[in-house]
């Protein structure tokens, strides 16, 4: 911590996946928090245990709503920005509303934040951003057109916060998350995640279906190295490391193949069963990158960035806390 008085920081999408973890890591790291979330796609019981907390805030509210978004970040000292509405095929089917939350509501918590003199404003950008090119690993200053609506909305994310740093002054720092996964990620709905749906699917003994012949790659990372980059990010006291976006990954990639191994491996240790459950493959999906690894150098270099999760030791944390929760 700083200083002896508590420091505020506004999570925007706390009730979300990625939003819940970081609330329940600044909470027990000694910060207040007040959640901005209007439970869209994020659920109640991702809070449940921070309710009671006296240093958690929930503000139910809209980021398309300037007024909440003032309201929330009165007496912030720091944002993290999570609220967006993810996924690329919602986005397809719904570009309108996805560019009014991301981007309108993105522009609207920016503003926020500038008139309310926060000490800086981290937001989840996405590794979408590097749409069609085709280089491996993703360096952060290559990047190619956008191959969905939602990759636009989270370009345009970064286009706003750095003329927002030059213009008006205000500290900016945008993490490009790679396929994040982990505990409290939800297997449920249309737009689920590959990896609880999977985890989900395994446990009923149904066959997940993979999109294509399962030898696209991604490079697969740990919620725990997120919460690391954001507390990097939020508290670095590096000048040359601010107004600036990073890669937010572990650094290695895994095919879908890879990756259903794995799966089927660690649940088979709670039901010996699920060894025997099949694969299903399909068409591969419109919008899909077919690799994506990132280079991590730059976080390593500026932030300081170590993450400690691979693919397969997030994979153990995460199954078993699934088979504990889903169950
Ligand atoms: N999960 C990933 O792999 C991944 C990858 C790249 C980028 N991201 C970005 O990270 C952020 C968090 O993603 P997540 O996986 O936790 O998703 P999530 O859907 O679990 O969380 C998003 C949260 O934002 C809230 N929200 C949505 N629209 C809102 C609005 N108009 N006003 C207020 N709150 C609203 C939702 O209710 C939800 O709680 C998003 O910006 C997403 O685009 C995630």
């Amino acid at each position: 911590m700083e200083s002896k008085t508590k420091k505020t920081i506004l999570i925007t999408g706390g009730a979300g996946f990625i939003g819940s973890n970081l609330t329940e890591f600044f909470l027990e790291s000694g910060y207040k928090v007040v959640c901005l979330d209007n439970f869209s796609t994020g659920h109640r019981h991702n809070l449940k245990d921070f309710l009671d907390n006296p240093d958690f805030k929930l503000i139910e509210g809209d980021i398309r709503n300037l007024a909440d978004c003032n309201l929330a970040v009165a007496e912030a000292d720091y944002v993290l920005h999570q609220a967006a509405l993810g996924s690329v095929p919602r986005s397809i089917k719904d570009p309108i509303t996805t560019n009014e939350v991301n981007v309108s509501g993105f522009l609207n918590m920016l503003t926020a934040a500038r008139d309310a003199k926060v000490k800086r404003f981290v937001y989840a950008a996405s590794s979408s951003t590097y749409g069609d090119s085709q280089g491996l690993p993703k360096v952060e200053d290559v990047i190619g057109k956008p191959l969905s609506p939602y990759a636009i909305t989270k370009y345009v994310n970064e286009l706003y916060a750095e003329i927002f740093s030059k213009t008006y002054g205000l500290e900016t720092i945008g993490l490009r998350y790679f396929n994040v996964f982990g505990r409290k990620q939800d297997p449920n709905g249309a737009y689920a995640a590959v990896i609880p749906k999977f985890v989900k699917q395994f446990m009923s003994h149904e066959s997940p279906v993979i999109n294509g012949d399962g030898n696209y790659s991604r490079d697969f990372t740990y919620i725990d190295n997120v919460i690391q980059m954001n507390e990097l990010a939020m508290t670095s006291q590096n000048p040359e490391a601010v107004n600036s976006v990073y890669n937010t990954a572990f650094g290695d990639r895994n095919t879908l193949n890879d990756l259903v191994k794995y799966l089927k491996e660690y649940l088979s240790d709670f039901d010996p069963k699920i060894k025997d459950v099949s694969v299903i493959y399909g068409e591969n999906r419109v919008g899909d990158i077919p690799h994506s690894l990132a280079s991590i150098d730059k976080a390593k270099n500026m932030l300081g960035y170590d993450p400690k999760y691979s693919l397969q030791e997030g994979l153990k944390e995460a199954v078993g806390w699934y088979w504990k929760n889903l169950k």
